[in-house]
């Protein structure tokens, strides 16, 4: 099972500074912003690494990890016959898209608001690519500060669902801006099927969730990419059970 060798949540963490690297501002963090970002620093840490990683875990936990890699797989097919050489992945988690990326050339700029997470991710990565190891960096989506440097690809999976739409407006553009070519990523697709079951969860769960569920249509995504100087090019709906993840590869119009 990968499991940290130690307590990831209460060790003293070397991270970069995010205000020291030029991809990030000041931007003030919102409500949800500070509960996402202390989730996953704490339980969601747990959580997520194990769902992440490749040791035993529950069956419901299963579907999501199985899911997921189905999601990692639409991406890197969106993106096999790109001669690109630079990516930056937004919201990296454990770093299993920086590393797949890494290993097909790229040259990764990683960055997750959790540094726990940052941890975590250069300590199991270390090693484990053939190509030049992602940079693995604190930051936060939403102070991107829509710097000097560019990416060829920007990607941002299974993050978005996280924020309410004003707040992935913001951060679909701030990523969009980093991008001279691509832009690859997720949602949570709202249909009425998905609707009626978030409101049974949150009659049932609300009480317990550090973090909500925020889901959008097909065409306020787009619109957002498309004010951004994007088109959609390809998307996938990837359902495996309760898996619902909806990626999409937005290219320059
Ligand atoms: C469900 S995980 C997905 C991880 C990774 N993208 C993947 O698909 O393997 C969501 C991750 O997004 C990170 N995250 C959430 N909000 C963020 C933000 N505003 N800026 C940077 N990372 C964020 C969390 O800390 C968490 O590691």
């Amino acid at each position: 099972m990968q499991t940290a060798p130690h307590d990831f949540r209460t060790a003293t963490i070397p991270h970069s500074d995010p205000k020291q690297t030029p991809l990030f501002g000041d931007a003030a963090t919102t409500d949800i912003g500070s509960r996402v970002r202390k989730y996953f620093e704490t339980s969601g840490f747990s959580r997520w690494t194990a769902i992440y990683g490749s040791g035993d875990i529950p069956p419901i936990w299963r579907v999501i990890r199985d899911g997921h890699q189905r999601a990692i797989d639409e991406v890197l097919s969106f993106i096999e016959t790109d001669k690109h050489h630079t990516a930056l992945d937004a919201g990296c988690g454990t770093g299993n898209l920086s590393i797949e990326l890494a290993n097909r050339g790229y040259e990764v700029d990683a960055f997750d608001v959790s540094a726990p997470m940052i941890h975590f991710a250069k300590y199991i990565n270390t090693g484990r690519t053939k190509g030049i190891p992602p940079n693995f960096m604190v930051g936060d989506i939403a102070s991107l500060a829509g710097a000097d440097k560019t990416f060829d690809l920007v990607c941002c999976l299974d993050v978005l669902f996280h924020y309410p739409y004003e707040e992935v407006a913001t951060m679909l553009t701030g990523l969009a801006k980093l991008s001279s070519h691509k832009v690859v990523g997720s949602f949570a697709l709202r249909t009425p099927f998905n609707d009626f079951w978030m409101k049974v969860g949150q009659r049932f769960h609300a009480k317990n969730r550090m973090t909500k569920l925020f889901m959008f249509s097909y065409d306020q995504v787009e619109q957002i990419l498309y004010r951004a100087g994007y088109k959609m090019a390809r998307t996938k709906r990837i359902k495996f059970f309760f898996y619902d993840s909806f990626v999409f590869e937005a290219v320059r119009r």
